[in-house]
């Protein structure tokens, strides 16, 4: 059983609302003392406040990810409320649809600095804290989309969770040598406030074309955090966690149906 996170200090970014509010609750659930982070003040409040219901150790900070120096004071922050900083969770992302042909320069700025930069931005804020604690884990949130599939409207967005890759596959090794392990998790389709919002019809379709008939809950992308942040995961850095119900698996629509 994974329990190692039981008292742990864990910093969750994006984490008023879905995929960052589930992480926070399943790290809260087992005991942590977790920082939700976004940048709109009430819905971080409200989120934080759901959470602590039970005697759970969660708070709040506001602060934007494309900020260095917001990332520092949630930082000081976390040390300050928490006693330090032992994970960190960087999965604030943003995915606006563009197409090729209308993808502006500021659109691909809004979308770097965001998923790349910001998450960059995050993890060196919180570096001084994670080299002090002992086994320092730091997950990613990237995605199937980009580093294994490709989206109409997402080539940016895409681009930008291939990228996080590209970050982690060096970050893993300059960081070793603090017994700090980075990993990431590659979320499929997952069911947000926002999927949700598409309708049943859209959440149907989506189903169909995973072989496990469902979509992913928020809580199926925590446990892969919580088991890459767990000192059971000590001798994993550097690597991926796939959390999409086989949706990259079948080679065609026939291998679908065939099953
Ligand atoms: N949903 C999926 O199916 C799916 C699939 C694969 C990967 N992902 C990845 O999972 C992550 C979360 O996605 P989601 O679907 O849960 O998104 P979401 O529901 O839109 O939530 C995004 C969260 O990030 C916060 N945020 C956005 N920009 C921020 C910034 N600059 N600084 C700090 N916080 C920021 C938002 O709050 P504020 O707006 O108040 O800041 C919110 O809390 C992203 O990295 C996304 O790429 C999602």
């Amino acid at each position: 059983m994974l329990n190692s996170c039981e008292g742990k200090s864990v910093i969750v970014t994006g984490a008023s609302k879905g995929i960052g509010k589930g992480i926070a609750a399943v790290f809260a659930r087992h005991g942590a003392k977790v920082l939700v982070v976004a940048r709109n003040l009430d819905q971080a409040d409200a989120c934080a406040a759901e959470l602590r219901a039970g005697g759970r150790q969660v708070s709040a900070f506001v602060g934007d990810v494309t900020n260095r120096s917001e990332m520092e004071e949630m930082a000081r922050v976390a040390v300050e409320r928490n006693g330090g900083i032992d994970i960190l969770c960087a999965n604030a992302g943003i995915f606006p649809q563009s197409k090729l042909e209308d993808m502006s320069g500021a659109d691909w700025d809004t979308v770097l600095s965001t998923n790349v930069k910001g998450m960059h931005f995050s993890i060196q804020a919180a570096l001084p804290a994670l080299k002090r604690s002992k086994g320092g884990r730091i997950v990613l949130t990237s995605s199937i989309t980009g580093p294994v599939t490709g989206f109409p409207g997402w080539a940016h967005y895409g681009a930008s969770k291939a990228a996080q890759l590209g970050f982690m596959r060096t970050a893993c090794i300059e960081l070793a040598k603090y017994g700090i392990t980075i990993n990431a998790v590659l979320p499929g389709n997952i069911k947000t406030e926002g999927l949700t919002d598409l309708g049943a019809d859209y959440e149907r379709t989506m189903a169909a074309s995973i072989p496990l008939k469902r979509l992913g809950t928020v809580d199926d992308i925590g446990h892969a955090a919580m088991f890459l942040a767990s000192d059971q995961a000590g001798y994993i850095t550097g690597q991926t966690l796939i959390v999409d119900g086989g949706q990259t698996l079948p080679e065609s629509l026939e291998a679908l149906n065939q099953a």
